[in-house]
C-alpha cells in the first residue's frame, strides 16, 4: 500500500524551536519585542548584503509585516497623483491588486508573456501607450524572475516607475538597477518564512526611509527633516514587522541555501517524471527555474482536463489549487474601479492551468500518485 493517501497542497517549511531558541534568548534579554528592534536590524543588514553582493550595488532593506504592506507602501512611496493608472498583470495574486486600490490609484490590468506568464517590459510599453499609466507593478511570477535592467530601461525611456512584486521569489529575483523598489513575502508559504511578513529591497536611501516612515503610521524619524521627529510626515499605516518575526526569518535565513536546494531538486525530479509521462501535452512557464520554487504549476491542455484531474485528486485528497485565478479583473468589479485592457494570452493560460501538491517534504511516492492522475486524465481527454 503506498502512503499516498492525502498529499497536502502546501506544507510550510518554517525553522522549529531548537532553531529559534537563540534568537529568542535574544528577545528575552533585550525586551524590545517591536518598533525597529535589533533583530528587525540584524536581518535588515543580512537581506541587504545579499542584494548587494549579488550585483555589487548599494543596496538597502526595509521589513513590512507582509508583502501586500510592502507593495502599498512602495506604491504609495512613487509620489504619484491620486487616482494615476498602475499597470497589472491579469494573471497573479489578488494583493497586487488591492495594493494599487488602497494606494489610491487606478488598476490598468493587462496581458502577458504567453511563454514566461509574466508582465514583460515589452507588454507594458504597448499598454502604457493606450492607457497612460504612470506606474508598472511587475509580477514575479510563481518565483519566475524579471530583468530589472529591462525595466529600469523602460523607466528610463517613458517616466513610467516600476515596483517588482516577487512576493514568491526570494532567491530568484535580485535587482541590478537602483531606482526600483522590490517587495518580497515572508509568509509561511513562502521560501524564506517568518509565518507573516515582508521586505523592500531598493537603492534609494529616501524611498527606504519613506516607506519605514509610512510603516509606522507616518511619523517623522528623520531628525534632519525639516519638521520635528515625532510629528507626522504622512498619513501611514502600521506595518512593522515584530521582532518575534525577525526571529524566525533570521532562523530560516540560516538553513536557506539547504532549504532552497532540496525544493529545487524535488520541483525538478517532479517535472521530469510529469515530462516524461505525458510529454508535449503539458505546457510549462519557460524559463529559468527559481532558486527555491514554492508552487508547482502546469497547463494541462484543456479545461475538461483540468476539471477531470481536480476530481480525481480531490477523491484521493490530493490537494489543487487554480493559483491565481480568478484572473484580477474577474475579481476586480466587486472591489474598486479598474481598466481592463485586452488580455487574451492570460485568459487562455487560466484556461487549463492547475496548481499540484508541492513542498520542500513531497516524497518521491507522492509524486508518482499524483503524476498518475495527471497521466490517466491526459492520455484519456484528447
Ligand atoms: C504575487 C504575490 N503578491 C503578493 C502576495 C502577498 O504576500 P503577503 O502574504 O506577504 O502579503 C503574494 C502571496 O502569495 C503573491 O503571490
Amino acid at each position: 500500500m503506498q502512503n499516498t493517501a492525502g498529499i497536502p497542497l502546501l506544507t510550510p517549511q518554517l525553522p522549529d524551536r531548537v532553531a529559534l531558541q537563540p534568537y529568542l534568548e535574544r528577545i528575552d534579554l533585550s525586551r524590545h519585542y517591536s518598533n525597529f528592534g535589533p533583530l528587525v536590524g540584524e536581518l535588515e543588514t543580512r537581506l541587504a548584503s545579499n542584494f548587494t553582493a549579488r550585483n555589487n550595488l548599494p543596496l538597502q532593506v526595509v521589513t513590512v509585516s507582509s508583502a501586500t504592506a510592502g507593495l502599498e507602501l512602495a506604491l504609495t512611496s512613487l509620489d504619484l497623483p491620486p487616482g494615476s493608472r498602475v499597470l497589472v498583470p491579469a494573471l497573479t495574486f489578488v494583493a497586487s491588486l488591492t495594493a494599487i486600490l488602497r494606494a489610491g490609484h487606478l488598476p490598468v490590468i493587462c496581458d502577458i508573456d504567453p511563454h514566461s506568464w509574466l508582465l514583460t517590459p515589452e507588454i507594458a510599453e504597448a499598454c502604457i501607450a493606450s492607457s497612460d499609466a504612470k506606474a508598472i507593478i511587475a509580477v514575479a511570477t510563481f518565483g519566475q524572475a524579471q530583468d530589472t535592467s529591462h525595466w529600469h530601461a523602460l523607466q528610463q525611456k517613458t517616466g513610467v516607475k516600476v515596483v517588482i512584486d516577487a512576493a514568491a521569489a526570494y532567491g530568484s529575483q535580485w535587482l541590478d538597477t537602483t531606482n526600483i523598489p522590490i517587495v518580497f513575502s515572508m509568509h509561511a508559504t513562502k521560501s524564506l518564512a517568518a509565518g507573516e511578513g515582508g521586505f523592500v529591497v531598493t537603492g534609494n536611501s529616501e524611498q527606504r526611509q519613506m516607506i519605514k516612515e509610512l510603516s509606522n503610521f507616518g511619523i517623522n524619524l528623520n531628525p534632519d527633516a525639516q519638521h520635528p521627529v515625532g510629528h507626522l510626515s504622512y498619513a501611514g499605516t502600521n506595518a512593522k514587522l515584530s521582532e518575534y518575526h525577525a526571529a524566525v526569518a533570521l532562523a530560516s535565513l540560516d538553513t536557506w541555501q539547504q532549504q532552497a536546494d532540496a525544493r529545487q531538486a524535488i520541483y525538478h525530479r517532479y517535472q521530469h517524471l510529469l515530462q516524461s509521462l505525458c510529454g508535449e501535452s503539458l505546457i510549462w512557464q519557460r524559463g529559468p527555474l527559481p532558486a527555491a520554487p514554492t508552487t508547482f504549476s502546469v497547463r494541462v491542455g484543456s479545461d475538461a482536463r483540468r476539471i477531470k484531474l481536480e476530481q480525481l485528486c480531490a477523491v484521493q485528497g490530493i490537494g489543487t489549487r487554480r493559483w491565481y485565478q480568478p484572473l484580477l479583473h474577474q475579481h476586480a468589479a466587486k472591489v474598486g474601479p479598474i481598466m481592463h485592457l485586452p488580455t487574451p494570452v492570460a485568459e487562455s493560460v487560466s484556461a487549463d492551468l492547475i496548481g499540484l501538491p508541492f513542498s520542500p517534504f513531497l516524497q518521491d511516492e507522492q509524486m508518482r500518485a499524483v503524476a498518475a492522475n495527471v497521466q490517466a486524465v491526459v492520455s484519456e481527454i484528447a
